[in-house]
């Protein structure tokens, strides 16, 4: 069953209920200023922190879910309602929503009044702009009320959510026209606040929502509304909040518009006031100037259409798979950027609150994002590099506002490591740009630490090489990619962190997925170390990966797939041997992808994987699923059978067997993997996957779950970028490489071919693949060898491929 319909050529998915079986959600925003929306109006903004700079307030607990966020209301004789369906609730006589890429448009009638609420943060504002239109269809005249209502966050969103004796009193604003200004803090250490207005003069507003709601109710039935009127509340201390009111006449066919404004502004420190604790409120009035007409919203909705259609147009595909072109062209591309943006910080599953940007996660997020941006994902790698230690190991989260290491989860993720020498020649490989390997990059941001990013490279190698176990395989640490295979944690206390507690010094504990890591990742390096003339280095990088390529074969391989680990008493965990987690899903993918045991080996671990892992909606994470909980284990044992790293199709690394199957020349096992979860391809199963059907989620329950096949914690999944990756590089084949793209299908019978643009080193290529007799590659019309197509200066290249 379906809840909309995607829109291709508006670049849109329309969502034509308001009961979605959860909120579908849009991202607004891509430097300072985010929003999240969801496909009835509800979501917060923050800047750059969705910790440390929360705007507007969010309940994740709330009931019902997803209340509060924007509120509009509209009043029409007696009837109170919504143009997005919430928070009113009303019945509408017509709903839409429409979410596009970086903005989201609510369409809804009542009793002959149409509203149209576009809601987007137009490029370089920190502002997020709601437009809403409002006309009368009917015969008669309109007379409105109309409500624009957004709640503050008091700017810390946790200690906003429980310091509550001190934060009761502490709340302010200022009202000026119809403008609200937040302004909680500023009188003392904040030099920022936040503003709400629109462009219209007011009849009347409030600022205290206690006042404004009335007590027992909630944001459906505020007291205000329903008494057509505002208090006049001016905010002390409670929650404030911005309710603006105004009155509209509208003619027969008459419609008027509305902006409302939702900004933040930092100021210098010696230019706050304006007088005694007033705020200096020019830069807020220069960018309502900004915002005040229609037109000026117009136009900045149109460049932000015109900026995503000309970023998107660096890769698109035009294949006879109308859902692949979907996903490729549109949709995957949209969320790879969410992802770069947002990490696993704040979504609708991951509250802003806890983790801030993870090292694995935005390493891998660049895999996906680095064609889009170069400059951006260079700066990130940057960034990232500068919380490693000296030693090569590194903290696993950072803070996006202080980019400073989160020592409450400190270090020893014993896969972070190398996942930055795979960003790093992706983004070297992308780019051409060597000289970021040069770029001083300090340890633990400590100035004065400062080494060239090579020199983390090396030092991210050299971890592994010198962190190994009784098999000669790699250390796991508190854990590698699957961060509830805890190895050395042996938790019995309640509530205790899995990730961060480690209470068995064995020393022992070693995976075979970093081992596939390093196999995969080592001959990367090797390979830029010969780039960049450091051949002896690249020597002995390839004798440190024969030896662990040689471990894994050794003790890495089960007979019928490779192992995933050995406990700290040095008993292999993902082996036959075992009653339960027989078989897990990473080191098959890393593995193979690595071309440890070559292609057959490779064919023996999937033809496995797909018949004791896989289900119709993906390759399962383990199997059988762990049913009582191990401490030598830890918290992929807690999780109920089929949910999470227990046993769901964990989505983010089915992409690795998808690149596995290409690696084996196996298009129709790519291709035929890809199907399964590609958001597209299962829109059709909306009522039982629940997800938005326009971006991958981190998990789909598996087999053993009581809810198989639905779908949890959508967007902020590294499975974004290496989807992407999965299809452009594995399944159409195009790979960016140091001298020249790689041209290199591994199609299924069931595709003929395709026609792909793609904008690489400043030349568009355009590549026209096809089936039929064999000529090799053909560039701008004459043969090459191999599957490179050189590098030109030539703005356009052609490429022809018969497979
Ligand atoms: C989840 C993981 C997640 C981790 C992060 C675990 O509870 O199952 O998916 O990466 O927490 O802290
Ligand atoms: C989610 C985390 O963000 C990611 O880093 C981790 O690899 C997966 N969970 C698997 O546990």
């Amino acid at each position: 069953m379906q809840y909309g319909y995607f829109d291709d050529a508006a670049k849109e998915y329309v969502i034509t209920r308001a009961d979605t079986p959860l909120p579908w959600i849009n991202y607004l925003g891509s430097d300072g200023f985010f929003s999240l929306i969801s496909n009835t109006c509800g979501g917060y903004s923050f800047y750059k922190d969705a910790k440390l700079r929360r705007i507007t307030r969010f309940r994740y607990n709330n009931v019902p879910h997803d209340e509060g966020g924007r509120c509009f209301y509209v009043c029409d004789g007696d009837t109170v309602w919504s143009p997005a369906f919430l928070p009113a609730k009303t019945a509408l006589d017509f709903y839409r929503c429409r979410h596009g890429l970086g903005y989201s448009v609510f369409e809804g009638n009542k009793n002959g009044v149409a509203a149209s609420l576009t809601v987007t943060v137009p490029m370089h504002t920190d502002m997020e702009v709601q437009k809403l239109v409002l006309k009368n269809e009917s015969g008669a005249e309109k007379k409105l009320t109309v409500y624009g209502v957004s709640e503050w966050c008091l700017w810390n969103a946790v200690d906003d959510s429980t310091n509550f004796q001190r934060n009761w009193n502490i709340g302010e604003v200022e009202i000026e026209g119809g403008t609200v200004y937040h302004k909680t803090e500023y009188r003392e250490r904040r030099n920022h606040y936040a503003f709400y207005s629109v462009n219209a003069p007011i009849d009347g507003f409030d600022t205290d929502r206690d006042t404004f709601l009335g007590r027992f109710r909630g944001w459906s039935e505020p007291q205000a509304v329903e008494n057509r009127t505002s208090f006049m509340s001016v905010a002390a201390g409670w929650a404030p909040i911005a309710a603006l009111r105004l009155s509209l006449t509208l003619a027969p066919g008459e419609s008027k518009t509305l902006l409302f404004r939702l900004g933040y502004v930092e100021n210098p420190e010696d230019r706050k006031f304006e007088s005694l604790n007033i705020i200096n409120k020019e830069k807020a009035h220069a960018m309502l100037a900004a915002f005040d007409t229609e037109a000026q919203f117009d136009a900045a909705l149109d460049a932000l259409k015109t900026y995503w259609t000309s970023l998107l147009s660096r890769f698109t595909v035009q294949s006879s798979e109308e859902k692949l072109d979907r996903m490729v062209n549109i949709w995957n591309q949209y969320q790879c950027m969410v992802t770069f943006n947002m990490s696993r910080s704040a979504s609708y599953y991951e509250s802003g609150t806890g983790r801030g940007m993870g090292f694995r996660d935005s390493c891998q997020d660049l895999l996906g994002f680095v064609h889009l941006i170069p400059e951006r994902a260079r700066e990130r790698i940057i960034d990232i590099a500068s919380i490693q230690f000296a030693d090569g190991s590194t903290y696993h989260q950072y803070q996006p506002l202080t980019k400073r290491g989160n020592a409450d989860v400190g270090s020893g993720f014993n896969d972070d490591p190398l996942w930055l020498i795979a960003c790093t020649c992706a983004y070297i490989r992308e780019t051409g740009d060597f000289s970021i390997l040069d770029e001083p990059t300090p340890f633990n941001n400590e100035a004065g630490t400062e080494v060239p990013l090579m020199e983390h490279l090396r030092r991210s190698l050299r971890y592994t090489v010198e962190h190994r176990g009784p098999h000669g395989l790699p250390l796991i640490g508190r854990a590698d990619w699957n961060d509830c295979l805890n190895l050395n944690c042996f938790s019995r206390t309640p509530g205790e962190s899995f990730q961060t507690c480690s209470n068995f010094k064995s020393g022992k504990a070693e995976s075979v997925f970093i081992a596939g890591m390093f196999v995969k990742y080592g001959k990367e390096y090797a390979a830029l170390c010969d780039r960049i003339g450091l051949s002896e280095e690249a020597t002995d990088v390839r004798a440190s990966v024969e030896e662990i390529e040689q471990a894994t074969l050794k003790f890495g391989w089960d007979g019928e797939w490779f192992r995933r680990a050995y406990d700290a008493f040095e008993r292999p965990i993902g082996s036959r041997e075992n009653d339960e987690g027989k078989i897990f899903i990473e080191p098959q993918g890393f593995c193979v992808m690595a071309g440890i045991g070559g292609p057959e080996y490779g064919r023996r671990a999937l033809a496995s994987t797909e018949a004791l892992l896989g289900n119709e909606f993906g390759i399962e994470v383990l199997h059988p699923c762990y049913t009582e909980y191990h401490d030598y284990l830890g918290e992929i044992s807690s999780y109920p059978p089929g949910y999470k790293e227990n046993g769901s199709v964990f989505c983010h690394n089915n992409p690795w067997i998808t690149l596995a199957y290409c690696t084996v020349k196996d298009g129709n096992g790519a291709f035929g993997l890809y199907k399964r979860n590609a958001p597209a391809y299962i829109e059709d199963k909306s009522e039982i996957h629940r997800t938005e059907p326009y971006c991958y989620s981190q998990t789909i329950a598996g087999r053993d779950a009581k809810t198989y096949g639905e779908a949890k914690n959508a967007w902020l999944t590294g499975t974004a970028a290496w989807s992407f990756v999965a299809v452009s590089q594995g399944i159409l084949g195009i790979r960016p490489d140091y001298n020249g793209l790689i041209v290199d299908p591994c199609l299924p019978d069931t595709m003929d071919g395709y026609r792909l643009s793609r904008l690489f080193r400043g030349t568009r290529y355009d590549v026209t693949v096809r089936r039929g007799e064999q000529k090799g590659l053909i560039v701008n019309g004459k043969p090459v060898p191999g599957n490179t197509v050189p590098l030109t200066d030539a703005p356009v290249c052609y490429v022809e491929l018969t497979v």
